[in-house]
């Protein structure tokens, strides 16, 4: 391991503690104030479903993001959080019967197993509203012009132009709504809306936190916008060739259902190649901050290079 492959590792495995610990106060079956209720089945399927797994990688890259510009402490943790939330509720929707049928995912059970399928939509469901509640919460930032910021960017990140728009045209890519050839550019944009907008999301959410300026924050869009689109090519080549064990989740399941992916369309030798482009656009995207981007691109290598 090269000095800064350990310190990315160190780096994420901190990230990874303080956002559980911070995750586990935001799930407590405790009613927070406001709340009527927290009714125990529904907490412990949320806990089931966000807590003890998992890379965290959304929120370590907006608490890096956000430290490159000076911002630390609760506000960048909440909102890193927040993305988690979002992500996790996108985990258990994806596994649904209706979507993916999934049994596994972060080597345990998924929701609609370990409870039924009306728990876990009402999961995330419950997931989804509390991201937006830690975003638009006075102790996430004080300037509500930064808040503001902060939920548009996630609602469209994650909304029909985004992730939720991208599980739709996965679905389709399956065949299910009728024939579906996907060229190169579809999957493209598929994978850019169901993956790729969250991902860059989180780092963009560093610089809204961080005050960054337009030219700046569009920097960090585009290395986000590289990074997601490596993250998907990753993904897709790990269901190919990773085990169920390594990742926690089933795998081959890309092509038994004939999705399009870019490991069909490229070929592995041309997935690979693809995945190093991205990383040189994200690196390249970093070209203004110098050393103290390091860390973001490690992640953007790490991304790519990740067996799990
Ligand atoms: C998996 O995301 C789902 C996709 C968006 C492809 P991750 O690989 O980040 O999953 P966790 O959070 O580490 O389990
Ligand atoms: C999931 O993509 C993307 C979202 C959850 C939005 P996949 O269906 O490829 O993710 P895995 O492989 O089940 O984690
Ligand atoms: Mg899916
Ligand atoms: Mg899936
Ligand atoms: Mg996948």
């Amino acid at each position: 391991m090269t000095p800064s492959t350990s310190t990315f590792t160190t780096r994420l495995s901190d990230a990874a503690e303080i956002v559980e610990a911070s995750l586990q106060a935001l799930l407590a079956d405790k009613a927070a104030p406001g709340e009527l209720a927290r009714p125990p089945r529904l907490m412990a399927a949320m806990r089931h479903a966000t807590l003890s797994g998992g890379k965290r990688l959304r929120p370590f890259l907006t608490l890096e993001a956000a430290r490159l510009f000076g911002a630390e402490g609760q506000g960048p943790l909440r909102a890193g959080c927040a993305v988690e939330l979002l992500h996790c509720y996108s985990l258990v929707h994806d596994d649904l019967p209706s979507m993916d049928d999934d049994d596994m995912r972060r080597g345990r059970p998924t929701v609609h197993k370990a409870f039924d399928e009306a728990t876990a939509i009402l999961v995330g469901d419950a997931l989804q509203t509390l991201a937006f509640e830690v975003l638009a919460d006075p102790a996430t930032a004080e300037d509500a012009a930064i808040r503001a910021d902060l939920v548009l960017g996630l609602a469209r990140a994650s909304g029909l132009g985004g992730m939720v728009g991208g599980q739709l045209l996965d679905l389709s890519a399956e065949g299910r709504y009728g024939s579906a050839e996907l060229g190169e550019a579809d999957v493209r944009l598929l994978q850019m809306m169901k993956t790729g907008a969250i991902l860059t999301f989180s780092v963009e959410a560093g610089a809204i936190l961080g005050k960054a300026d337009a030219a700046a924050r569009q920097k960090l869009v585009a290395y986000g916008r590289a990074l997601g689109a490596a993250f998907q090519v990753a993904d897709d080549i790990l269901d190919r060739e990773a085990s169920a064990e390594a990742l926690g989740k089933r795998t081959g399941k890309d092509q038994e259902k004939g999705k399009a992916t870019l490991v069909d369309l490229l070929g592995m030798d041309g997935a690979r190649s693809e995945c190093n482009r991205l990383v040189a656009a994200a690196e390249a995207a970093l070209d203004d901050f110098g050393p103290h981007a390091q860390i973001l691109r490690d992640a953007v290598r790490f991304v790519v290079e990740r067996r799990v």
